[in-house]
Order: structure tokens, then C-alpha cells, then sequence
């Protein structure tokens, strides 16, 4: 759990070349529902590459409050015994998700259509997020919900003892809330359907079908239509989680804006609804290239090569790939400060609502490092200075939010002057290594003694 610690201050300084090979951790999209899913499975779940951070290591611990047996076996390697489809114990005690807005909603779901109560906790970040987008669905399959105001965390949830299946079309584009009201759909009777207007990750549409459920996708006028046939019996997996993109981007990133870099990104994710952040890149005229593309347990994977690219460009980003990049916004804030003119980014209301308000975090933190940035409710626009001007020099705050605070440290690297966070500390939720594997391609990322 991040946030209930002692602040880590941290500074990054301007650097040389970032060269070598960058190993990044598994994806947490991916992780968290490995957990989820092989609880629910009858019978052990091997996985390997488990994404080892806070967030994720918070949902294990749901897991096993929940009734499940999860157990570590060292360098990312987990078996989970489930308890079946709607087989979750009533756990003894308030379930605590830490900083993660993923694990709190999908179990929400995933326990809402059992006959059991639990209430949910979080960090100060996550306990001030919106709830009301999973516990409006899950009314409907009859789970209640009881929290503060605002619909906010602490909550309880109330599963429904006899739910009913439901057609449900997610009112704003959210993995999270398309995955949660499918877990409750586990164990309704019947189909449920979701539809969602704009495509988001389909992770957890890919490994229902993996675990064996009745799930069918069908992509209509009215958006993509997602069926589910409930109350299956799902079939332990042995899953491999690949290297999350959306930590990739950090290295990737950072090779791209930093003189005389280049740096390999090997086995990374390349799932379309993931991917944005990288065509976007490309757009803007990174030297970014896939190397040995290939597939890997159904899903397309690449080694990422970054260099250096001194004539970036601004852009005006596809907000149609707005779900696809959703978590990367941050960290293209940084790399657009580095382009030449501006870059445009709109359809982004979502980045409200994160571990932070990731468009007032972040266009506060540039401008306190020198660079000028307009917003509006749902877009922004960063006006780039171009290669070698941009200032830096300033302490920004992290508001609780790994992506905020790894986004800073990227942009120390190539400012003129080092780049401060106030608290580095939530980094460990996503990127435990994330210091010691900058530091390897050469950067200067430290923890500042204050
Ligand atoms: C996630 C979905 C996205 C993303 C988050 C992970 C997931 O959130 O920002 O980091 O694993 O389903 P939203 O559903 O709020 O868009």
C-alpha cells in the first residue's frame, strides 16, 4: 500500500546517453486479473511473470481473504487454488486495495453477484476516486452499496444472493468498469451484456475465454457488444504475463528526449488497445522501431528499440486512441515539452479521475519546470520548446501517483536543470525497479536527502 509511508523525495538530473537493455516488470492489467480469474477457477492457476508491486500485491492479499489460496514461489512465479465461480468466503476483515483503483473495482464486481458483504478500503488517492460507475451496474445484477459521500471508498458491498443477469452499455470508456460488471456476470444466470461505445483493453474479454466462460464479442452500430454466458465452471490456467507497455513507455520515453540514446525494450505487449502511446510516438518523429515481432499466448509482442530523436514534433493526438494511451498521457506530456510547437491532446476527461487529476498534475509540474500548457475539462495542449530548451529546475508535487512521479524523473533526464518530486514512494505500486533499472541505462534518478 502506497501512501500510508514516509514520503520518498526523489531528484533526476540531467544525463548522458541511456544505453542497454531494459527489462520491465509484468503487465499490472494482466496480473491483477490473473489473480482474480485463478481464484475464481476450480483448481490451481500457475503464473509466471507477476507483476511483484504494491497494487498487485494487494489484490493477492484480497484473494486470500476472499477464500483463495495464493501462494508465491519466488521471481514472479504464483499459483493460485481457486474457490469456483461464486464460491468467495464473506472475508473477515475490510479488504484494503491500497492505491489501486483496478483491484477495488474488478473485486467489487467479481464479489457482487455472491451472497456475501465486504467492505473496501484504499489509500487516501483511491478513497477519494468515484465508485459509482461499478456500484451502479452491480445494483442492477442486486448487490447493494454503502460508502460515503460521492460515492466514495470506505464502501460496502452487499452482493446479491439471487442475482439476475444484465444488459448493461458502460456510459464512459473504462476497462474497469466493462471488467467489473463481467465478473459479476460470472455468476448471474443466463447472458449479460456489455457494451462498450469505444474500444478499451480487452484483457479480461481475452481471458475469460482462456479460462474457458461462454464469451462472445461482436463489434455493431451500437459499439462492441460483449455476451456472456454465467455460472460457468472455470478451468485453471497456466498463464505468462508479458512486459507492461504502459511501464515500457518510461524507458522508452526517456531514450527518445535524451542525448545520444538507445536503449531496447525487449518483450513488450503490443495488444492494439494498449499500443497508442507508441504509434503516437512515431507520429511525432521518434526513432522508435518493433524488433522480432511475433506473438506470444495470443497476444502480439515486440522488443522496443528507442533513440534518440531530436526533431520531435508537436502533434495533434487521434482522441479515438485516447483508450489506448490512457495511462501514457502523462509521461507524452513530457516528451511533447521536448517537440517543436504543440501538442494537442483532447477526449481525455478520464484523466480526471485517476490515482490523480493526471491533467492538473501534470500541466502544474510543467509549468513550474518552464513549459507553457492550456487545458480545459477534457483536453490540454503542451507547448513544446524543442530539444535542448526546456528548463526544468522545479520540485513538482506526485499527488499519490506512480505515473505522475516516474513522468518527472523522465523529463530530469533531458532538462537543463534536475526535475524534483515531492514523493517518489508510489512508484513501487506499478515499477519496483524502476530506480535501479533507470540507473543501469545510465540515468541519474536519486533519492534526495531532505
Ligand atoms: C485498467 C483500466 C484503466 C487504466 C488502469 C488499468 C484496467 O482504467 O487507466 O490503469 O486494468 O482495467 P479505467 O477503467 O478507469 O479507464
Amino acid at each position: 500500500m502506497s501512501g500510508h509511508g514516509t514520503p520518498i523525495p526523489m531528484t533526476s538530473s540531467p544525463c548522458g546517453p541511456l544505453s542497454g537493455e531494459a527489462h520491465v516488470p509484468g503487465d499490472k492489467s494482466i496480473s491483477h486479473r490473473s489473480l482474480i480469474l485463478g481464484a475464481m477457477a476450480v483448481g490451481e492457476t500457475r503464473i509466471s511473470g507477476l507483476l511483484e508491486g504494491e497494487d498487485v500485491l494487494d489484490t493477492a492479499k484480497a484473494m486470500r481473504a476472499f477464500g483463495a489460496e495464493v501462494t508465491e514461489h519466488g521471481q514472479g512465479n504464483w499459483t493460485v487454488h481457486g474457490v469456483g465461480v461464486g464460491g468467495f468466503a464473506e472475508p473477515d476483515n475490510v479488504i484494503d486495495c491500497g492505491n489501486s483503483g483496478t483491484g477495488v473495482r474488478l473485486i467489487m464486481g467479481a464479489m457482487a453477484t455472491t451472497g456475501i458483504s465486504a467492505t473496501f478500503t484504499g489509500d487516501a488517492s483511491l478513497n477519494k476516486r468515484p465508485m459509482a460507475r461499478v456500484t451502479d451496474p452491480i445494483a442492477l445484477f442486486g448487490a447493494r452499496a454503502v460508502g460515503r459521500s460521492g460515492g466514495r471508498l470506505p464502501m460496502t458491498i452487499v452482493g446479491a444472493a439471487d442475482p439476475v443477469p444484465v444488459r448493461y452499455t458502460v456510459p464512459m470508456p473504462s476497462a474497469q468498469v466493462k471488467s467489473a460488471v463481467l465478473l459479476a456476470g460470472l455468476n448471474a444466470p443466463g447472458k449479460t451484456v456489455v457494451i462498450e461505445k469505444e474500444a478499451t483493453r480487452d484483457h479480461t474479454e481475452r481471458m475469460l475465454a482462456g479460462f474457458g466462460a461462454e464469451i462472445t464479442v461482436e463489434d455493431t452500430d451500437e459499439g462492441r457488444v460483449i455476451t456472456l454466458t454465467g455460472q460457468p465452471e472455470l478451468k485453471p490456467q497456466t498463464i505468462v504475463v508479458p512486459r507492461d507497455p504502459s511501464s515500457a513507455a518510461f524507458p522508452v520515453c526517456a531514450a527518445i528526449i535524451t542525448p545520444g540514446s538507445d536503449v531496447l525494450v525487449p518483450n513488450i505487449g503490443l495488444n492494439p488497445t494498449r499500443a497508442g502511446l507508441f504509434t503516437t510516438l512515431r507520429e511525432m518523429g521518434a526513432d522508435l522501431v518493433y524488433e522480432n515481432e511475433r506473438k506470444e499466448g495470443g497476444e502480439p509482442v515486440a522488443d522496443l528499440r528507442a533513440r534518440f530523436s531530436p526533431d520531435l514534433k508537436g502533434i495533434e493526438v487521434d482522441p479515438a486512441r485516447a483508450a489506448s494511451m490512457i495511462d501514457e498521457y502523462p509521461v507524452l506530456s513530457v516528451v511533447a515539452s521536448f517537440a517543436k510547437g504543440d501538442t494537442v491532446m483532447r477526449g481525455v476527461k478520464e484523466l480526471r479521475v485517476k490515482e490523480s487529476d493526471r491533467i492538473d498534475a501534470m500541466a502544474t509540474g510543467l509549468r513550474l519546470n518552464g513549459v507553457a500548457v492550456d487545458e480545459g475539462e477534457d483536453w490540454w495542449i503542451v507547448h513544446g520548446l524543442g530539444h535542448g530548451n526546456v528548463p526544468g529546475g522545479a520540485t513538482c508535487a506526485s499527488h499519490l501517483d506512480h505515473r505522475i512521479a516516474m513522468s518527472f524523473m523522465v523529463m530530469g533526464m533531458a532538462a537543463q536543470q534536475p526535475v524534483s518530486v515531492d514523493d517518489g514512494s508510489p512508484i513501487a505500486t506499478s515499477f519496483p525497479i524502476f530506480e535501479p533499472l533507470m540507473a543501469k541505462l545510465g540515468a541519474k534518478v536519486e533519492r534526495t536527502v531532505s
